[in-house]
């Protein structure tokens, strides 16, 4: 970019952002957006709605970005006049309290730099191991003929790897407790932010007393987990004895409630995404045989029931499938932020540079699953194609943010590394050990919650393939 075309859009008026149409006079678009949140982000992609205002609860008319140029803006180029929005900074707070996915600014980036080394490249790859023989240990207990809800065993079995791996201790006993008290937790944040007037976790409505119960249920697990291992004094080497064993500059530990806090972070954003991205993959399978035909095909090559790190260069096929599922239905579907100051965002993707004033306080919405369904990056963007990731040189390779599965930018996945390797090694055993067939022909929808989920589950009949 040469320093004219900057001058240049330094003194262009920005261009105007238009208020997407149908806002009821009084309640805006709330009632739109509560009946079909992800219909209006796929709406937005096949309408080429690059940005656009939206008119929500309390006066708020946040603007959604559908471009992925404009994504680069907000997440990349001009992060630091953003912060998380108010939705999850406030609704999330009382579950993770001060931890990577809710802090800002020094905190922030303090506990990045210390977190960073335990989900490095070189020390995850140790963890696939156990990933691959707890996947073939789970898979070996389905029963041929017998139906089970997919999602559900997966969540289970990615919260006990989150468990394992970053805490080297077992939650699979606790997954019940976890897994019900998130979901609850999770229900309830989502229904405060689609509501009208979203009442803050602090007043004791009956709705926010179970919330805060079901916090307490977690808690009970997590400091159950630190108090183990301060008891043991041993360090084992994973993300707890890392946290435990860490100081600040001026040589104090991290306290328990921030312990705490990065613990449930990690729990909460460890298996919950993966699992859904798992389920999604497995559902697009069932209904696609081709596909499914060339990864047994694959997966049988290498010959073994619990894949490793080492195998992953052998099952590219998986990787793919990964992507192309997470691309089609994005487990972190949408990425907010506030602006902190005034900010220009501007698009430079046509012949015209395009200014979008964003004003302090703005709520910024990137629209990952729409933009993951533009034509012009993914030709027949609502096919299930995962070639698009082995072929080179095809059109979202070139352009940066046209895939945000993990965001980008500053807060990009401190996990992207672990949850690859782990779905890649999750998908090959169980394809290995079994086909999954759906038990209806109903398509099964999104449901948009904290993250991406088959809305009722995913049940399926196994048929056992050795
Ligand atoms: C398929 C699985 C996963 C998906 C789709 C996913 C997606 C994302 C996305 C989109 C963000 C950025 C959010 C934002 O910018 O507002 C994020 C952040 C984060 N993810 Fe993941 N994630 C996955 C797995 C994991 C795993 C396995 C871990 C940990 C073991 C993890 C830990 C985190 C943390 C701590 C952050 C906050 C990073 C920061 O703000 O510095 N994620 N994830």
């Amino acid at each position: 970019m040469s320093v004219d075309a900057n001058v240049d859009v330094a003194v262009r008026r920005p261009a105007y952002i238009p208020m997407m149409g149908g806002a009821d006079p009084i309640i805006g678009h709330v009632r739109v957006l509560r009946r079909g949140r992800t219909e209006m982000q796929l709406r937005l992609a096949r309408e080429h709605i690059d940005v656009t205002r939206f008119k929500v609860a309390l006066g708020l008319e946040p603007v959604w970005v559908t471009s992925p140029a404009l994504a680069h803006e907000v997440l990349g180029t001009k992060a630091a006049s953003f912060v998380k929005a108010f939705g999850l900074a406030v609704f999330l707070r009382p579950l993770l309290g001060d931890g990577l996915l809710t802090s800002e600014r020094e905190t922030h980036a303090k506990h990045r730099k210390l977190l960073a080394p335990a989900l490095a490249h070189r020390r995850i790859a140790s963890y696939g191991d156990l990933m691959g023989e707890r996947a073939a240990r789970t898979v070996a207990a389905w029963k041929d003929g017998e139906t089970l809800d997919a999602s559900e065993a997966i969540m289970r079995l990615t919260l006990e790897i989150v468990g394992k791996t970053l805490f080297d201790s077992e939650v699979g006993g606790d997954a019940d407790v976890v897994g019900e008290a998130l979901t609850e937790v999770m229900e309830r944040v989502i229904g405060q932010l689609s509501s009208f007037v979203p009442v803050p976790p602090q007043v004791p409505t009956p709705s926010n007393l179970r919330m805060r119960a079901a916090i307490k249920r977690l808690d009970a697990v997590v400091y159950r987990l630190v108090r183990e291992r301060k008891a043991s004094g041993e360090d084992r080497g994973d993300l707890l004895g890392m946290l435990l064993a860490s100081r600040y500059e001026d040589g104090t530990p991290m306290s328990d409630r921030q312990i705490r806090d990065e613990a449930m972070t990690m729990i909460l954003a460890g298996h919950e995404t993966t699992a859904n991205a798992l389920a999604w993959c497995l559902y697009l399978l069932a209904r696609h045989p081709d596909v499914r035909e060339r990864l047994e095909a694959e997966v049988d090559a290498l010959g073994k029931d619990a894949p490793s790190a080492a195998d992953l260069e052998r099952l590219p096929l998986c990787l793919a499938v990964l992507k192309e599922a997470m691309r089609l239905y994005p487990p972190a579907y949408m990425v907010a932020r506030r602006a902190t100051d005034d900010v220009d965002l501007v698009d430079r993707s046509g012949d015209e540079p395009r200014v979008y004033a964003i004003k302090k306080g703005n709520v910024v919405l990137v629209n990952v699953m729409g933009i993951h369904r533009r034509e012009d990056l993914y030709p027949e963007p609502d096919r299930f194609d995962p070639d698009r990731f082995l072929d080179k040189g095809a059109a979202h390779e070139h352009t940066r943010c046209a895939y945000l599965s993990f965001g980008a930018g500053p807060r990009v996945c401190i996990g992207n590394h672990f949850a690859l390797m782990e779905g890649q090694i999750l998908l090959a055993a169980i394809t290995r050990a079994a086909r999954l067939e759906l038990t209806s022909d109903a398509p099964v929808v999104p449901e948009p919650l904290v993250t991406l989920r088959p809305k009722g589950g995913l049940r399926v009949r196994v048929h056992r393939r050795c």
